[in-house]
């Protein structure tokens, strides 16, 4: 019998669709990673924006820019997209599953708001949907989750999952610089856009929260529910305050379980302990810690950007849509829990790192405890350093409600003798020290 050939579709040939052209068009690669007996890859469409353009890796005749017609191409069985953002890539995936054509994407922004609806209409029409490198890039933290921790009851996921935002605080830590140099360098790098907001404003980790969350509990709750807060307050002393205290400042996505049928999900940066695992995740690296009922802590550390780490997930995802495509089958969507909703993050419990900017006056400090107190957010230690007229408070909270240590800032900063408030930073697994 003749081997099988499935047709492959790419649209979008920048980083990780180049990289992944040259990736399918290795002989090498090819043979290790398809089963030549089983079925041959035939890349058929490579579809751009720019026909002009020079690019080495792509065959000249496989090149269009019409994304829309090689979507919904009836001969397709695969089509990749990795062009970003929500149109027109939603419109070039729903006319591939329609036509039970199987879709893998690396499109985080994409999957975060609509992977429930998507997965539903591949399953409808006898398709995959497949997504790895939309979270981690290279690291297989989705399939992970999919299939080896399918019946694991997961507690909670930590991760580093924006490689520009650890890129920047790791250079805080390292060289004890500010948030602005770090981030210029970042930029400087190629590491951080022109416009970082999406990184340091922690969207793009919150889009990642959304497609872990939905994986790792079965849930369908909407992004809306994830908080975020980014990088963009945490300075120098704050860094300087955490090494001397035993912990590193990292901007966390956590997902987790609150009770039976909670679920809390949120983007902060933590001072994470300097003995965790994930304190070790330096530069542009990503990580994802999980916890689970039985399996205990396990986390995957890998490159979570670039062309090639991307592309390699992209052609894992590939072949095993390729395999399914070949016995005649495809993954059925994980299960949703429609028991569980969204816990507001004001009712977690943590503890707090604040400091804030005060003006060196007798009875500032008693004005101070007294706002703490009137929240009953109770105070562990305090550190003072004088700055000319001015004093600079840094307190470790014990473990307090998070909605009750915003309104204590919230009234901090109308105090007269309060000049700024600098960093709020959950201690991660801190208790009470
Ligand atoms: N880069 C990474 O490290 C990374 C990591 C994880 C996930 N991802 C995800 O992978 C996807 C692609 O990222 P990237 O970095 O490769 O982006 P990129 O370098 O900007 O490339 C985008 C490609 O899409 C093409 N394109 C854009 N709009 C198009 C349209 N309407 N029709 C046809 N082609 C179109 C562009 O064509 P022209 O070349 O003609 O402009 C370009 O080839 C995104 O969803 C991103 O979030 C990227």
């Amino acid at each position: 019998m003749d081997a099988p050939v499935l047709r492959v579709g790419v649209i979008g040939a920048g980083n990780v669709g180049g990289a992944l052209v040259e990736l399918l068009s290795d002989p090498s690669r090819h043979v290790a990673l398809v089963d030549a007996a089983t079925a041959t890859l035939e890349l058929v469409g490579v579809a751009v924006r720019d026909a002009s353009r020079a690019r080495p890796e792509v065959p000249t005749h496989l090149i269009t820019t019409d994304a829309a017609s090689l979507a919904a191409r009836d001969d397709l069985d695969i089509l990749v997209e990795v062009i970003g953002g929500i149109e027109p890539a939603r419109t070039y995936i729903e006319s591939a599953l329609s036509r039970g054509t199987s879709v893998v994407t690396a499109n985080k922004a994409l999957m975060a708001e609509a992977g429930t609806q998507l997965a539903a209409l591949a399953h409808e029409h006898g398709a995959d949907l497949f997504y790895e490198a939309a979270v981690g890039g290279a690291i297989p933290i989705l399939r992970a989750l999919r299939s080896s921790l399918a019946g694991e009851r997961i507690e909670r996921v930590m991760g580093i999952v924006n490689g520009t935002t650890n890129f920047i605080l790791s250079k805080m830590t390292s060289e004890a610089s500010d948030y602005a140099p770090a981030l210029a360098e970042a930029q400087a790098l190629g590491y951080a856009e022109a416009d970082p907001s999406a990184d340091v404003e922690g969207f793009d980790a919150a889009a990642k929260v959304q497609i872990i969350s939905s994986l790792a509990f079965g849930t369908r709750l909407a992004g809306e529910s994830i908080t975020r807060e980014g990088i963009t307050g945490v300075r120098a002393v704050d860094v300087e305050f955490a090494r001397r205290a035993g912990f590193v400042i990292k901007l966390l996505g956590v997902a987790e379980r609150v009770g039976e049928t909670g679920i809390s999900r949120r983007v902060h940066p933590a001072m994470v302990p300097l003995e965790h695992p994930l304190a070790a995740v330096h530069g542009a690296m990503n990580a994802v810690f999980v916890e689970g009922a039985k399996s205990g802590p396990l986390m995957w550390l890998g490159p979570g950007a670039g062309g090639y780490p991307t592309a390699t997930a992209v052609l894992g995802d590939v072949l095993d849509a390729a395999r399914n495509r070949v016995s005649g089958r495809h993954d059925v969507p994980f299960s949703i829990d429609e028991t569980l909703h969204a816990i507001d993050t004001n009712d977690i419990a943590s503890v707090f790192y604040l400091s804030l900017d005060v003006l060196d006056q007798p009875g500032v400090l008693a004005a101070v405890a007294g706002v703490f107190g009137d929240h009953g957010v109770s105070i562990q230690s305090m550190e003072q350093s004088g700055v000319a007229d001015e004093a600079r408070l840094s307190f470790v909270t014990h473990v307090a409600r998070t909605g009750d240590v915003f309104a204590t800032l919230n009234d901090l900063a109308s105090l007269a003798s309060v000049d700024s408030i600098g960093a709020c930073i959950r201690v991660i697994d801190g208790g009470d020290r």
